[in-house]
């Protein structure tokens, strides 16, 4: 029936793991979540304060004891907890194994997984090699995020396009530092080495449970008419969230201060992307990104 899901026991939507706990995804749209969460003995779990306005949180104890770090209160099954615009995090800790229902009107299921929080220690060291990737990742999201809005993108897609831009350099990691911040013009062997960056990045990236963030990751630098790299793809053989990425990156490389020149003007950079509008980008992104940049 359309609009209908059922969920079996033992096929949840999606499962991640952390070290002190289990998540299994039940049910999801974009802006709401239900997930059974089992903790394991002894180990701590917090809830931290929600960054948006109605916040939501409900958790109901299927089964198992927790108590509370900060009043010392015990909860057990049957007993249901609920928050709104939480200020402070608040501290549990599991007396046994334990398995709780929660609802949270958020969308953070894969924030949560270890995986997630390796990739971010994986950035965050690519961050120290190269100051540059550390604000340019955090712009290309900011862009590619409001060229994804701006196309009436939604779930998913809009995940996808979330975090594949914020990782879409990671693979960085495995570029020598020296070729990275080389003040002067690279040499074709130095170019060819930097151009690995996107199959790097696909492979760190392949561990987290999202469906196509590797190839997104990979496609990166991939252009329509077939000149990009790595593998040449041209038109629809690249992916949207693939093509929204880079036209976010070219806007954003431009209009930075690089090692080998200065920043240069918003101006020359939109003339870039105009000019090769339906060359090496999508003519459907370009014109979303020309409306974000027209709305700042
Ligand atoms: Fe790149
Ligand atoms: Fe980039």
């Amino acid at each position: 029936m359309n609009g209908f899901h059922i969920v079996k026991r033992e096929k949840p939507l999606d499962i991640a793991t952390q070290k002190s706990s289990k998540l299994k995804l039940l049910a999801r749209n974009s802006s709401m979540e239900v997930r059974e969460q089992t903790i394991y003995k002894d180990k701590m779990f917090v809830i931290y304060p929600a960054d948006k306005e109605d916040n939501f949180e409900f958790f109901y104890i299927l089964e198992g004891e927790i108590v509370s770090d900060d009043t010392d209160e015990i909860l057990t099954k049957g007993d249901s907890i609920f928050f709104t615009n939480l200020k402070n995090s608040m501290n549990f800790r599991a007396n046994t194994e334990v398995r709780i229902l929660y609802v949270i009107n958020d969308s953070i299921f894969h924030v949560l997984s270890d995986e997630m929080k390796e990739i971010v220690e994986t950035t965050n060291k690519v961050h120290e090699k190269d100051q540059y990737t550390r604000e340019h990742g955090t712009r290309v999201l900011q862009y590619s995020y409001l060229i994804a809005k701006q196309m009436k993108l939604k779930g998913e897609t809009l995940e996808r396009v979330h975090f594949a831009s914020l990782f879409h350099d990671v693979g960085k990691l495995e570029i020598p530092y020296d070729i990275l911040n080389k003040p002067g013009k690279l040499t074709n062997k130095e170019y060819e080495i930097i151009k690995t960056h996107s199959y790097h990045g696909s492979q760190i990236i392949k561990r987290l449970y999202f469906k196509n963030l590797e190839e997104i990751v990979l496609q990166h630098h991939e252009r329509l008419d077939g000149s990009g790299y790595p593998n040449g793809l041209k038109g629809d053989e690249i992916l949207l969230e693939a093509a929204i990425i880079s036209v976010a990156d070219t806007f954003d490389a431009m209009t930075s201060d690089r090692p080998y020149r200065k920043a240069l003007p918003k101006s020359v950079a939109i003339k870039e992307l105009v000019d090769y509008r339906g060359i090496h980008y999508r003519e459907d992104v370009v014109d979303a990104f020309l409306k974000v940049i027209e709305n700042d």
